[in-house]
């Protein structure tokens, strides 16, 4: 076996059909979906699983047939592939931060405190949980069609057991739980065809996100073996974060004076408006227009149009998770990620500044060839920390990790303005790591014969 293949691997252009759609293709615009997570209890039953579910997982660019069901994606951790089968020698070949799970990584990437492990749902954080399975379509009447699919594989395989379900829908402000659009920025992938939402970044090295093709060192860099199940896949980082949308406002409240005060420090602590219009092209205002302009909303950089952060603060979470042209340690080009994000639980009605008790926030999918150096570093460098921009006792204020003892300082004239006592506004209800594999290597999966 052709454990760890290295660099030899000859650059060849992207093979998008072998590819799983979820990498590489933007959700449907407006979604409803589900997430599905299974264990399994019989290698055997899983591989025969898999055999039903591969004519529903989509390779390549989606369709852009409107009547297309469904867009499903299958991933697995790393006891999922120790469940299937995998032998020992492809397994050691994934990196060791796959290998342990997200839950034994939580002190690096900041999961302490109410969002430890120890308060995970299950069975997030336990060895339980083999393989995820996402389904996302336009509307309910197609996911439902799909997901009848689904269930029939399932009833169909005893010793595959559905664990835990989740579901998500966009809702219909169209905008987050915080009341923010997302889903404006992503990276251009060499040889995918589809050009990044920032004209001013270069597209990145195809090897950054999938397995098998040089990255932005200019390497092939190490994937799992044999060739035919690392070649084509990628890693996901999932987490379902709760967010905390009563603490939030009232945060907003007792440090403003007026409503405008108010949508304003909002702006500031994630850098765009709620439409998606960003600080740096619209310091003062939100500008619903420019929000919708997919031309501009990402036309910018930091050095260039606002080096000091007067418009957008270097503590802004947009401006932390990609600094984009900012003078910043480090290289950022090697901590790009893709991000699938959606939402679930109602909204918190306008206005209302009690919690209400209700579970809402987000199932966040984040995508790259290298957890380490992309989800891992963005996470306990730019996320949880703030040396690289100078302020080293500073988290992101909205994606950090607070103990009711967080700061944030928006630079102003004549004299900076600095947020005290930030509490957390987001608690992590469970994360993990997966691999996407390709379609080959699913095909390889659902063979094992040992
Ligand atoms: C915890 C709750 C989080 C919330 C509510 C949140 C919210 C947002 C919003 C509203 C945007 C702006 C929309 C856009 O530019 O597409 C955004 C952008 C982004 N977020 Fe988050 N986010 C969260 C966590 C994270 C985490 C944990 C990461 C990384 C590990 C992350 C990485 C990014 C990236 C890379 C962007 C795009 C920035 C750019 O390219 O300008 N976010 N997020």
């Amino acid at each position: 076996m052709n454990a760890a293949a290295s660099s030899s691997v000859p650059s060849v252009s992207l093979e998008i059909d072998d590819i799983q759609s979820g990498a590489l293709a933007h959700r449907p615009v407006p979604y409803v979906g589900r997430f599905l997570l299974l264990r399994v209890d019989d290698r055997h039953a899983g591989r025969a699983l898999l055999r039903r579910l591969l004519p529903a997982v989509d390779g390549g660019l989606p369709s852009a047939d409107p009547n297309q069901d469904a867009w499903a994606a299958v991933a697995f951790t790393y006891q999922g592939l120790r469940a299937l089968g995998v032998p020992q020698e492809s397994l050691d070949s994934f990196p060791l931060a796959f290998q342990q799970g997200m839950a034994a990584r939580a002190d690096l990437i900041g999961d302490v405190g109410e969002s430890a492990p120890a308060n995970w749902e299950p069975p997030f954080g336990t060895p339980d949980f083999h393989i995820a399975i996402s389904a996302l379509a336009p509307d309910v009447a197609r996911l439902e069609k799909a997901l009848a699919r689904g269930r029939a594989a399932l009833q169909e395989t005893p010793g595959v057991e559905v664990i835990w379900q989740q579901e998500v829908a966009q809702l219909p402000t169209g905008r987050t739980t915080f009341g923010f659009r997302d889903g404006i920025s992503y990276p251009g992938i060499e040889g995918v065809g589809i050009p990044g939402s920032n004209p001013q970044e270069a597209p990145l090295k195809a090897g950054e996100f999938i397995l098998g093709y040089p990255d932005e060192t200019g390497n092939v860099p190490p994937m799992p073996g044999p060739e035919v199940l690392g070649r084509n896949g990628t890693y996901l980082a999932v987490r379902k974060i709760h967010t905390n949308v009563a603490a939030w406002r009232q945060n907003l409240r007792a440090n403003s004076s007026s409503p405008e005060g108010e949508a304003l420090l909002a702006a500031k602590m994630i850098g765009r408006w709620p439409s998606g219009a960003p600080l740096t092209l619209s310091p003062e205002q939100e500008d619903a227009a420019l929000g919708a302009d997919p031309a501009r909303v990402n036309d910018f950089g930091y050095r260039k149009d606002d080096d000091r952060g007067f418009k957008c603060p270097a503590g802004a979470h947009i401006r932390r998770v990609n600094p984009r042209d900012a003078d910043v340690i480090g290289v950022v080009r090697m901590h790009r990620i893709i991000r699938r994000g959606t939402t679930y639980g109602p909204p918190l009605p306008e206005g209302v500044l009690e919690d209400d008790g209700a579970e809402r926030g987000l199932v966040g999918v984040f995508i790259g060839a290298h957890l380490d150096r992309q989800f891992e570093f963005i996470k306990s460098q730019w996320v949880n920390d703030g040396n690289f921009i100078g302020f080293p006792s500073e988290k992101d204020p909205v994606a950090g990790h607070h103990e009711g003892t967080g700061t944030m300082t928006i630079p102003e004239q004549p004299i900076r303005r600095r947020l005290q006592n930030l509490p957390s506004f987001v608690v992590t209800r469970g994360g993990e790591y997966c691999f996407l594999p390709g379609l080959r290597a699913l095909r390889w999966l659902a063979e094992l014969d040992s």
